[in-house]
């Protein structure tokens, strides 16, 4: 008999609430049933029932089952961090002989994973800049089986044309993934551009509370049911605790989302009134604000210009590092998406272990402060901004 039960969530149908309306956390490792069949029909997917958690549990398949709701998603398979999910995508989907053609503009963990470990098993790694339409055309061709952009990015915030890379890849039967930590649904939502799997590192703004590492693909039954199977096989499935806690916060995600989001184009603007007078800050990146590059292309594509914005001060490092020791509010601190305000100064952080001068030449500059902005009331940030940058 084939399997009916999916071992991953699966878009939720609308239907009048029953039930605990916040359901227990099952941490059971084993099962037991009443007959050696029953045992057996459950194991093959053909009765409904726990089997085994690493091939899923429920509180796993009830985010999986949450986050692809909100994709619009057959269904999403969660991690145990946002890598686990990238290694999932890249090495339960391609094989030796394949290629990969990998944006510019990825987090620094994916520079690590594709360029130290997709070349050991045989899988050609290509680069492009999604923002030169000829770069993207010359990187894919036949051999490319994936495709893998992040949008927006880090820390300028560039917004990528979404169907410009979806139709480069169609033409070659390339599939596409888009690392959508940035930009939660339903704010942003790939799979309605084409998109083959949309991923986020949940530890950001899915959990939202700085207190969970996890990740998620959302995607198609055909596609998910390989990155289940890899899952299975390498175990890097989401524990219970955590997938119960991401339930919480999918409660509040788009009025989390919302909410930074609009203080974050505030502070965009305020920051951006500064420069504009002639004070401390030299350039804000934020797509919200109409000279951004991808101001135009941002409105297509995000519903909220997001809760990332990133400056740069003026005076370079020396005098970046004394504004962000000044903030009394916003905490200094890597990552992303918490309901608190952070700070990093990316030449630190995420882009320290980039060369100067590729580092300048993707704009990063050395005395840029990002933020990644909470849902505090609006006016402690500014202040806190606007004492921080007092002479
Ligand atoms: C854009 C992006 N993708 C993936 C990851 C990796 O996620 P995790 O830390 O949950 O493994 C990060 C982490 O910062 C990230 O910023």
């Amino acid at each position: 008999m084939q399997a009916t039960h999916r071992p991953y969530g699966c878009r939720e149908a609308s239907s009048p609430p029953s039930g605990p309306l916040a359901p227990d956390v099952t941490r059971a490792t084993t099962f037991a049933y009443p007959t050696a069949e029953q045992l057996r029909a459950v194991g093959e997917g053909e009765l409904p029932g726990e089997f085994y958690p690493r091939y899923g549990h429920p509180a796993g398949r009830r985010f999986e089952a949450k986050v692809a709701t909100l994709e619009g998603a057959d269904g999403a398979v969660s991690f145990a961090s946002g890598m686990a999910a990238l290694h999932a995508i890249f090495c339960g989907l391609l094989r030796a002989g394949d290629a990969i053609a990998v944006s510019n503009y990825v987090y620094g963990g994916v520079e690590a994973l594709v360029s130290t470990d997709l070349p050991r098993f045989g899988i050609e790694v290509r680069r492009f800049d999604p923002f030169d339409p000829g770069s993207v055309t010359r990187a894919i061709d036949g051999a490319v089986k994936l495709v893998h952009v992040e949008t927006p990015t880090n820390p300028l915030c560039r917004v990528v044309d979404l169907k410009r890379i979806v139709d480069a890849a169609r033409r070659c039967g390339a599939l596409v993934s888009v690392d959508a930590t940035f930009l939660p649904p339903p704010l942003q939502r790939p799979l309605d551009h084409g998109a083959d799997l949309a991923m986020h590192s949940a530890t950001k703004i899915l959990g939202g509370h700085s207190d969970v590492l996890a990740g998620v693909v959302s995607s198609r039954h055909e596609l998910l049911e390989r990155l289940e199977a890899f899952r299975r096989r390498t175990g890097a499935i989401l524990a219970p605790d955590p997938a119960w806690l991401l339930v919480r916060s999918l409660a509040t995600l788009e009025l989390r989302a919302r909410q930074a989001a609009e203080n974050a184009l505030k502070l965009a603007r305020f920051l951006d009134g500064l420069r504009a007078s002639g004070g401390k800050v030299a350039r804000v990146h934020y797509p919200g604000l109409p000279h951004h590059p991808d101001h135009d292309i941002a409105r297509v594509y995000m519903k909220a210009f997001g809760f990332v914005l990133a400056f740069e001060v003026a005076g370079g490092l020396t005098e970046a590092i004394r504004v962000y020791d000044r903030f009394r509010v916003i905490a200094r601190a890597v990552s992303l998406g918490g309901v608190e305000t952070l700070a990093s100064i990316p030449l630190h952080t995420s882009h320290a272990m980039m060369p100067p001068d590729e580092r300048r030449r993707a704009g990063i500059a050395d005395g840029l402060i990002r933020l990644s902005v909470g849902i505090e009331p609006y006016e402690s940030l500014e202040s806190d901004l606007a004492e921080a940058m007092t002479p």
